[in-house]
C-alpha cells in the first residue's frame, strides 16, 4: 500500500471507530461486537504505527499511556464558577422574583438534572478536542487532556459541521454506580479500604498519572453548559440539542419550562425517579434559557445569577450524640458541632455534624446521649435534622450554649438579630488573629506565595506576627529560623510580601476582612468612594445610598472603622506602601457622564463587545441595566434586534442609540 492511500485507509478506520464509540458510549447502541471493534482497533493501531501517524484524537488514544503526567495549570477562558442552592420551592419562587426583577419580562427556564461527579470544561477547535481543564480553583484548573481522551462517551472528533470553529463545553464526570460497586467489591475482596463514593473517586481518577488505567475505569461524562461566541442559538436548550447532533453526551432528562409550575412538576418528578439512573444526580439546575438575558443577569462573584441549583433531599439516618464542642472561626462566629457515634451515610463514615447556632440546638433541644438523625448530601457537612425523643432518658442533660470563647475567655455577644454568638476579643483572639491572616494572604486577597495556614500557625505561635501588618516587618533570619523553612522558602515569602504592595485597592479593602465586605462589595466601595480616607468618613446613611450596599454592610463598615486599632492597622499598612486608594489606570476615564442613565444593551456590535460596553457605561457613571422598563434612558441598540424589543420601546417612547451614537456621547 503505497503512503497516500495508508493515511487514506487510516483516516476512515478512525472514522468508523469513533462511530462505534458513539453507538455504544453515547447512544447505547452498539451495531458491531466488542470482538469486532477490537479486531479493527488493533488494525489501526498497527498501521498508524506503520505509517507513523502520531493523532491524539484517535480512537487508538483512548486506551491512554503509562507515561506519567504532572498536569500543567491552565486558565480558564471563561471562570468556571458555582451555583447558588435552593432547598426549598420557596427559594425558586425567590430565585424567580429576582430573575425578573432584573430583565422585566417573563422567560423560560431549563430544567435539568444536578450530576454529582467532577466538572470538566472541554475546548474544541475546528471540531477536535484541544483540551480538558478541571474546574480547579474556578480560576484555573489541571490540564487532564490525556486522561479525558480515554472516556470514551467524550468525542474526540465532532460531527456533521456546523460546530463553531471554536468553543467551550462543560459538564460533569462520572462513575456510573456499576463501575464503582464493581471496584469497591475488588477491593473488598482484597482486604482494602473501600472508596467513600462515586464523586470522589471520579475525581481522583481524573487526576491519575497514569491514563491507561483511567482508560480502564469507566468514567463517563454528562455536558450541560455551551460557552463560545458563535453559538447556533440564543437558547440554551437549543443549543444542547445542537451539541447532541455534534456527539456530545447530553442527558435526556431535561425540559424547557413555561413557568414555575412546569419547574416544580420535574422537580418531583426526578425526587425519586433519579434512584433509576445509572450516575450520581443530587439536585435540579434551573437556568434562565435565554443567553440574551442569562447576560443581562450576569454574575455575582460566586455564581450565575441566571441558574440556582435546588438540592434534592438528603438521606437520613440515626445515631448518637455524644457531646458537643464549639469551633471559632475567622469573624469570631461560634460555630457548635455534634460530636457523634461515627456512622456511614452516603458512603463516608460521619463522626461530626454542624449544628450552625444556638438556635438550632434549643428548636432540636439537644440533649447529650439523644438518638439523632443525621443527613448529608454532595458537599455539604452532615447536619442534625430531628431528635428521636422516644429514645430520651430522663438523665440526659439539656445541651447549653456556651456563655464565653472556648479560645480566649472572653464573653460571647449576640446582635440583635443574628442567629450567631461572636467573641467580640477580634485582635486578641488566636484563631480570629490566624484566620484573619489566613484570609489576608489568600490567593483571592493579596495572593502572598509561600505563606500558607502552617506558616501562620508557626509564626503565631513563635509571637512573631499578632496582626496582619507585622507580616510586614519579618525578616530573613526570622523566617529561617522557623522549622522546615529554608532560605530559598523564606525568600519567596518575602518577595510574595513585598509583591502585594502592588495589589490594587479593592483586593486589599477585601483583604482586610471587613465583616459583609466580599469581594463583590470591596470593588463597589472602591469604584464609587476612591480612597480609604473616603471610605472611612461615610456615615451609615451614606453608605446606603450606594447600590447595592444594605444596611447591615453599611453597619459593619462603620463599625469596622470605629475601632481604634483598626485606625492605627491601616497607618502601618500604609507606611508599608500597600494600596489604599484607587489607581490611576483605574481612574483614568472615569467620568459621571452617564449619571443617572439606565441603559439597555441589545443586539450585537461592530466596535466593541457587549461586556466592553457594559464597562463603558459604569465607567461613566450609568448602569447597565437588563430588561427594558419605563425607567429606561436609552436602549443601546446594535445589529439583529429581536422585534419584540424594538416593540417594546416605541411603545414606551425610548430612544434608542446606536454604537456610534453612544461613543459620540462619551467622546464629549
Ligand atoms: S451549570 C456557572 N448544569 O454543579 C455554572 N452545573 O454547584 C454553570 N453541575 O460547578 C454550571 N450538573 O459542576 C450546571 N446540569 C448542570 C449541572 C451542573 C452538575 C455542577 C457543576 C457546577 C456545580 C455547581
Amino acid at each position: 500500500m503505497n503512503r497516500e492511500d495508508a493515511l487514506q485507509k487510516i483516516k476512515e478506520l478512525q472514522h468508523e471507530l469513533e462511530e462505534h464509540n458513539y453507538n455504544y458510549y453515547v447512544l447505547a447502541k452498539p451495531t458491531i461486537s466488542d470482538f469486532e471493534f477490537d479486531m479493527r482497533l488493533k488494525e489501526l493501531e498497527k498501521m498508524e504505527k506503520e505509517f507513523g501517524v502520531n493523532d491524539p484524537n484517535s480512537p487508538t488514544h483512548r486506551v491512554g499511556s503509562d507515561l506519567s503526567s504532572d498536569f500543567e495549570q491552565v486558565v480558564h477562558k471563561y471562570g468556571m464558577l458555582s451555583l447558588s442552592n435552593a432547598y426549598s420551592e420557596e427559594e425558586i419562587r425567590e430565585f424567580d422574583t429576582r430573575v425578573k426583577k432584573i430583565i422585566g419580562i417573563e422567560c423560560d427556564y431549563v430544567c435539568e438534572l444536578k450530576f454529582d461527579g467532577s466538572s470538566i470544561s472541554l475546548s474544541y477547535e475546528n471540531g477536535e478536542l484541544v483540551r480538558a481543564v478541571t474546574r480547579g480553583d474556578g480560576e484555573k484548573g489541571d490540564d487532564v487532556t490525556t486522561n479525558v481522551r480515554t472516556i470514551r462517551s467524550i468525542p474526540l472528533k465532532l460531527r456533521g459541521n456546523d460546530y463553531p470553529e471554536s468553543f467551550e463545553i462543560r459538564g460533569e464526570i462520572l462513575m456510573p454506580f456499576e463501575v464503582f460497586n464493581a471496584l469497591n467489591a475488588e477491593l473488598e475482596e482484597a482486604g482494602e479500604p473501600l472508596l467513600a463514593n462515586p464523586r470522589n473517586t471520579a475525581a481522583g481518577t481524573l487526576k491519575m498519572k497514569n491514563s491507561s488505567v483511567v482508560a480502564t475505569r469507566k468514567l463517563d461524562a454528562y455536558l450541560y453548559y455551551l460557552l463560545g461566541e458563535n453559538l447556533p442559538a440564543d437558547g440554551h436548550y437549543e443549543n444542547l440539542q445542537k451539541a447532541r447532533e455534534w456527539g456530545f453526551k447530553i442527558s435526556d432528562h431535561m425540559a424547557l419550562c413555561k413557568n414555575l409550575e412546569e419547574v416544580f412538576a420535574f422537580i418531583r418528578k426526578w425526587d425519586t425517579e433519579r434512584f433509576k439512573l445509572p450516575v450520581a444526580t443530587d439536585g435540579v439546575v434551573i437556568k434562565v434559557n435565554s443567553k440574551n438575558l442569562q447576560d443581562n443577569l450576569g454574575f455575582t462573584a460566586k455564581s450565575p445569577r441566571w441558574a440556582i441549583a435546588y438540592k434534592f433531599k438528603a438521606e437520613s439516618v440515626s445515631t448518637v450524640l455524644k457531646s458537643v464542642s464549639y469551633q471559632v472561626g475567622r469573624t469570631g462566629a461560634v460555630t457548635p458541632v455534634a460530636n457523634l457515634e461515627p456512622i456511614p451515610i452516603a458512603g463516608t463514615i460521619v463522626k461530626r455534624a454542624t449544628l450552625h447556632n444556638a438556635d438550632i440546638i434549643k428548636n432540636l433541644d439537644l440533649h447529650i446521649g439523644d438518638t439523632v438523625y443525621v443527613e448529608k448530601g454532595g458537599e455539604i457537612i452532615p447536619k442534625i435534622t430531628g431528635v428521636d425523643a422516644t429514645q430520651r432518658h430522663p438523665m440526659f442533660e439539656a445541651v447549653r450554649f456556651i456563655a464565653n470563647c472556648p479560645e480566649c475567655g472572653t464573653p460571647l455577644v449576640r446582635n440583635e438579630g443574628e442567629a450567631a454568638h461572636y467573641c467580640p476579643n477580634e485582635d486578641g483572639c488566636p484563631p480570629q488573629i490566624k484566620g484573619k491572616m489566613e484570609h489576608f494572604v489568600s490567593r483571592k486577597a493579596m495572593d502572598i506565595d509561600g505563606i500558607g495556614e502552617e506558616t501562620i500557625e508557626l509564626l503565631y505561635s513563635q509571637k512573631l506576627v499578632k496582626n496582619i501588618a507585622d507580616l510586614y516587618e519579618l525578616s530573613k533570619e526570622q523566617l529561617m529560623n522557623l522549622d522546615r523553612m529554608a532560605e530559598k522558602s523564606a525568600q519567596r515569602i518575602l518577595d510574595g510580601l513585598d509583591a502585594s504592595r502592588k495589589v490594587p485597592f479593592e483586593r486589599v479593602l477585601f483583604a482586610l476582612g471587613i465583616r459583609f465586605v466580599g469581594e463583590t462589595v470591596a470593588k463597589t466601595l472602591v469604584n464609587k468612594l476612591h480612597t480609604i480616607e473616603n471610605i472611612q468618613n461615610q456615615s451609615r446613611e451614606q453608605l446606603t445610598e450606594i447600590d447595592e450596599i444594605g444596611g447591615r454592610i453599611a453597619e459593619s463598615v462603620v463599625d469596622w472603622f470605629s475601632k481604634p486599632e483598626h485606625l492605627v492597622l491601616i497607618e502601618k499598612l500604609k507606611k508599608q506602601g500597600l494600596q489604599f486608594a484607587i489607581n490611576d489606570e483605574q481612574l483614568a476615564g472615569r467620568t459621571e457622564k452617564l449619571a443617572g442613565l439606565n441603559i439597555v444593551i441589545s443586539g450585537t456590535f461592530e466596535k466593541h463587545s457587549r461586556d466592553e460596553l457594559k464597562k463603558m457605561i459604569e465607567m461613566n457613571g450609568g448602569k447597565n441595566v437588563g430588561s427594558i422598563s419605563k425607567n429606561t434612558s436609552y436602549l443601546l441598540a446594535g445589529n439583529n434586534i429581536g422585534p419584540s424589543k424594538l416593540e417594546k420601546v416605541t411603545k414606551l417612547g425610548i430612544p434608542t442609540i446606536s454604537e456610534d451614537d453612544f461613543l459620540k456621547l462619551l467622546e464629549n
